[in-house]
């Protein structure tokens, strides 16, 4: 009776947390156990085959991992690729020059024989994916040490990958899910002729920058174009002028019919990482701990940065990367700490422990589950000092900071010298003397020299001396306790600071090389702390680690068998990934609502001339004024792109928004801030992803840029007859 009772509670409490719709990053291979049902009450029109299968083309086919990190998606029968601006940003960058700049002026090739080749380039179809679940943890132990199992797996998918089987030309992977309770092999087929086709200029590709980024409203027309190319016979194949336009099994058709509150999309793409099932306490290191580390250090680098670039332009071309890159993630671990504040996020979490607490106690079955939580938080407790000790050192002295870069060079190189002899030695040098000048050319040493100082001040005032390495602390000591003369020494002294001394040692006999290399300060700095940290601090970390992974993954398994009536979905981890939810806006803050679509109207309501980040290009001007816009507005109004409550996070970007009859209708390019906090706890009334409106690209395609050749290979749906033939 009593025991009912408890079971009732639950229950009701359950309803409250249950998933809410829009949350969830599900495997394509069971959609149609778990999700195709809701994605048709919630409007969806096609079938979880049509989305993905291995008996003939699907909405699969056409979605493709761009480079390693982005996604990409294949919209035409040419091959090709959709993507956005930042993701092919590097491509973009490397065929730029002073005499023919592509960042600043756009880019679009005119025929096939324009198209650039992109080196190192990579564009992979998932061919299909399997369970191999039962190969990977084939004796395996239930009792077994982190490490002892991660071998034995290490050694089973060694055995197990030329086992699946695939064509010649196929590679094949194997990953972890569910924190490793569950393995798929993904056989994959990798192009490596990628051509880049197409870019707007960055004052609309990049529109907004650093200010914009992560916000909503948003007014970024953030795509480029590539195409993949293919051997004999459609196969994967090296570069070959030769090459054709690979033929796909599956093109998104593209749709003009825009998107209306309350429409379903889905987001098919391949997000990176992602933390859903932490505790409280794994919740709370981060929010409270971490964040607030890595946020506090960036900040004082970003303002040295910012300084530097105003007052001079040379230090803005050379800073303008490093700084997007660093800001990126300060912003975004900014608005995951403000989300989780707005949410009660960590309240949430606590909520969800004990509800698990509760079922496990309520029944004798899950007895051995009942000390996970608490271990857990012991085991971060314990973790803490160390994990906050190791992300300072990681904060000052590698993230934010050009000096490590250069001592990171010579230190591969003495691993060269000793693993591979002197003649791998003398052919690495003359590779790293070539890097080091281009490194040399993006960086002032005396902004990192003032960046090493802030940090390191901030450094030293906040973490336990306990673990501040011995070289550390007798160097300041030496230098009376003063940073500032201490990092004067250390840069004025090195080598590697300044390129001419570098390449003058690059040029010595070994022997004298090691000797220099070894007396130089800051190859010192780094190597005592190198020593410190693989044998003391990290060594802590990761032994605490291991624990908590064996914990999570117990956790994991615990969760799905104690909630029966639950779905979950495996965290994210770079595989192909479907996740759907409705267009609609949100209230960011009392009294304020956020609309789900915004215009090119806003593009003129932000311009500033001639700043780097708000400046609009005369011709887009002109195409506002005259509202010409082709057959891609709505209502004498320019679509520019939208928001939905699709569950994303990076390595989505570039992933198609596809409506609920398959077709591509955006192109997911960020989320919004309040809403990064989805990593570790989606809320749907919060949680956005912001996608570039299909119209708006197709518009800066076809009227800004004059490229319509390209927008014939595509298949428009929706096009009124009478408009395409005034086009
Ligand atoms: N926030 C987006 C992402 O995480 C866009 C980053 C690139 N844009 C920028 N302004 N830094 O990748
Ligand atoms: N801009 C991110 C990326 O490059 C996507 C935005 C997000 O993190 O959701 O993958």
């Amino acid at each position: 009776m009593i025991k009912r009772s408890i079971s009732l509670i639950l229950f009701s409490f359950l309803l409250l947390v249950r998933l809410s719709a829009g949350e969830g990053m599900w495997l394509p291979l069971l959609l149609r156990a778990l999700n195709e049902k809701e994605m048709k009450s919630m409007g969806m029109k096609i079938s979880a085959e049509d989305i993905y299968s291995i008996n003939k083309g699907s909405l699969k086919d056409a979605i493709v991992h761009f480079g390693g990190g982005c996604t990409s998606e294949i919209i035409s029968p040419q091959g090709l690729l959709l993507t956005n601006h930042h993701c092919g940003y590097g491509y973009i960058q490397s065929h730029s020059s002073i005499e023919q700049n592509l960042l600043r002026d756009g880019f679009w090739a005119r025929n096939h024989a324009e198209e650039l080749r992109c080196e190192g380039l990579t564009a992979t179809l998932i061919v299909r994916m399997e369970d191999v679940t039962a190969q990977v943890l084939d004796g395996v132990g239930p009792t077994w040490k982190e490490n002892d199992r991660r071998n034995r797996i290490d050694e089973n998918i060694q055995k197990i990958k030329p086992r699946i089987v695939r064509l010649e030309d196929q590679d094949v992977f194997i990953r972890g899910f569910y924190n490793n309770n569950q393995y798929f092999a993904f056989v994959t087929e990798v192009f490596r002729d990628v051509r880049l086709v197409g870019t707007p200029p960055e004052a609309i590709g990049k529109f907004g920058a650093d200010t914009d980024n992560w916000v909503w409203p948003r007014h970024t027309g953030d795509f480029s174009l590539f195409r993949i190319y293919a051997g004999k016979d459609n196969r994967p194949a090296p570069f070959d002028p030769a090459n054709k336009p690979y033929v796909p099994k599956h093109f998104l058709p593209i749709s003009l019919k825009g998107v209306r509150e309350g429409d379903f999309t889905m987001v098919f793409g391949f997000p990176g990482r992602t933390n859903q099932y932490l505790t409280r306490e794994g919740a709370r290191q981060m929010v409270e701990v971490l964040n607030p580390v890595r946020i506090a250090q960036r900040d004082r680098a970003l303002k040295i940065m910012d300084r530097k670039m105003r007052a001079d332009a040379g230090t803005k071309i050379q800073y303008a990367p490093k700084y997007a890159g660093i800001a990126n993630a300060w912003k975004k671990w900014i608005g995951e700490n403000l989300g989780m504040r707005i949410t009660g996020g960590l309240d949430r979490k606590a909520e969800q422990d004990s509800l698990f607490q509760a079922r496990v106690s309520a029944d004798p079955r899950f007895a051995p589950y009942a000390n996970l939580v608490a271990d857990l938080e012991d085991r971060y407790r314990r973790l803490e000092p160390f994990a906050h000790a190791r992300e300072y050192y990681l904060e000052t002295f590698h993230r934010n900071l050009d000096l490590v870069d250069f001592y990171q060079m010579v230190s591969g190189l003495i691993n060269t010298y000793e693993g591979r002899g002197e003649e791998a030695f003398d052919k690495r040098r003359k590779e790293i003397r070539d890097l080091a000048t281009a490194y040399y050319r993006d960086v002032n040493m005396d902004i990192d020299q003032e960046i090493f100082v802030s940090l390191g001040k901030e450094f030293y005032a906040n973490v336990n001396p306990a673990f501040i390495y011995s070289h550390f602390r007798d160097l300041l000591e030496r230098h009376g306790g003063d940073m500032d003369r201490m990092a004067a020494e250390l840069y004025s002294s090195s080598l590697l600071t300044r390129p001419d001394a570098l390449a003058a040692l690059m040029d010595k006999p070994y022997a004298e090389w090691i000797r220099a290399v070894r007396e130089d300060p800051v190859v010192k700095f780094y190597e005592e702390m190198k020593f410190y940290l693989d044998s003391d601090l990290n060594r802590m970390c990761s032994g605490f680690e291991d624990e908590i992974a064996e914990l999570r993954r117990s956790h994991m398994a615990a969760l799905i068998e104690v909630f029966p009536e639950r779905r979950f979905y495996p965290d994210a981890n770079s595989t192909l990934r479907v996740t759907y939810g409705k267009v609609e806006g949100y209230y960011p803050k009392d009294g304020v609502h956020y609309l789900n679509q915004t215009y090119l109207d806003g593009v003129m309501e932000k311009y500033v001339p001639g700043d780097y980040e708000f400046d609009v290009p005369k011709k887009l001007q002109q195409l506002y004024r005259e509202k010409d816009y082709g057959p891609y507005g709505e209502n004498g109004k320019m679509p520019l792109a939208f928001i939905g409550s699709n569950h994303t996070t990076g390595g989505n970007s570039g992933s198609p928004a596809i409506d609920a009859h398959g077709n591509l209708v955006g192109l997911n390019f960020d989320r919004v801030w309040e809403g990064t906090m989805s990593d570790i706890n989606y809320d749907r009334s919060i949680c956005r992803n912001i996608m570039v409106d299909a119209r708006y690209i197709l518009f800066i395609i076809d009227k800004f840029a004059g490229a319509s050749w390209l927008v014939d290979e595509m298949k428009l749906v929706g096009l009124n007859k009478k408009l395409r033939k005034r086009k």
